[in-house]
């Protein structure tokens, strides 16, 4: 190790997600490209096919457009009157839900709500509307439940979707809905472009494996063993003395934490990979370190390094077995990670 953690990035593994999925494909990198570093994704991602690029902001435009010259981005977030400009100076689509930025944008993707309630209209008259304007380039909408297999919305919302499309009655127009669970999960929902993001990162939008969709993370985090010592029973480690030893134990102290985003939510609660074996999370999570159980032997040695996501040896640990320890999800996992981590580009 160099530093005290790093997250490595295969960028390979983000061109192989953006190959296996359907194409057109707007590989969705907002967020710093979900915790991954948009710097090292966009190439990555238009190199497995993406043709387009998404983000939530108009400050995340102008950053892509920087590190991307000719690729159509869209901002898919409500942007303020500034915001406008600066989106509109990058050159990127905007989605519309009002007269305002419809007229005020150039080109926009007028959206649909179909359920999502939160942004887009609900009022079809307005869609229609604004979907007849000749700045329109776009129709969508967004699912709720598609990582939800069984629920009843997902169905509802596609076949509202597909009744606005058919009465807009315009074939010139790019119509797009579809999020990575439901690009997965229904052909159905592709129309002329799908909209990824979790899936180009290898996590499973259903929260389970992604090999079961041919899917590879993309995101490992390493970090290293910096001190090694034996607590004796009834020793504790750690702040609020949230583990006593029953037996003399050795316990690796590994420098991350809640200010990498490590989140004090594990404590006494994850596992990490040290010589491609999985050792207990023991006592609470600090600012700046971890302290892991080894057992009744010193099984590691200063300067061994540690693995808190990703694979080691013949073991591994999935950002989705992280997010259900913390009762949250694999996006929040990644995109939790803080800046102090470096993310460093391997393939
Ligand atoms: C409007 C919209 N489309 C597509 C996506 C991509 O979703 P996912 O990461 O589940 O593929 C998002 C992300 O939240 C979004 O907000």
């Amino acid at each position: 190790m160099t530093e005290r953690a790093v997250a490595r990035i295969d960028v390979g593994a983000v061109e192989r997600n953006c190959a296996r999925l359907p194409k057109p494909l707007c590989a969705v990198v907002k967020a710093d490209a979900y915790g991954h570093g948009v710097e090292l994704v966009a190439e990555a991602a238009l190199a497995g096919g993406a043709t387009w690029l998404a983000v939530a902001t108009a400050a995340e435009a102008a950053e892509l457009r920087r590190l991307a010259a000719d690729v159509p981005i869209l901002v898919m977030g409500a942007v303020t009157r500034d915001e406008l400009r600066v989106a509109m100076e990058a050159g990127a689509d905007l989605v519309a839900w009002s007269e305002e930025v419809a007229e005020a944008a150039p080109r926009v993707h007028v959206k649909l709500d179909t359920g999502m309630g939160r942004l887009g209209t609900r009022d079809r008259d307005l869609a229609l509307r604004l979907a007849a304007g000749a700045n329109t380039v776009g129709l969508m909408t967004h699912f709720a439940t598609a990582d939800e297999p069984g629920d009843e919305l997902f169905g509802a919302q596609l076949d509202e979707f597909r009744r606005f499309v058919a009465e807009v009655g315009r074939d010139d127009l790019l119509v797009h809905a579809a999020n990575s669970a439901a690009a997965l999960r229904d052909p159905a929902s592709h129309f002329d472009m799908v909209r990824c993001g979790v899936a180009i990162y290898g996590l499973d939008p259903f929260q389970s494996d992604p090999a079961e969709h041919g899917l590879e993370p993309a995101l490992s985090l390493h970090s290293w063993v910096a001190s090694v010592r034996c607590i004796e029973p009834g020793g504790t480690v750690g702040y609020g003395r949230r583990w006593r030893a029953e037996a003399p134990t050795w316990v690796a102290t590994v420098p991350v934490g809640y200010g990498d985003g490590w989140r004090r939510a594990l404590t006494n609660d994850c596992d990490v990979l040290i010589g491609g074996r999985r050792y207990p999370l023991v006592g609470a999570v600090s600012m700046d370190n971890v302290t892991v159980a080894l057992g009744a032997e010193p099984a590691a040695a200063v300067g061994d390094e540690v693995v808190l996501l990703g694979a080691q040896g013949g073991e591994r640990i999935l950002a989705e077995e992280v997010a259900r320890r913390m009762s949250t999800i694999n996006y929040e996992v990644t995109t939790g990670l803080l800046p102090r981590i470096r993310r460093e580009q391997v393939r």
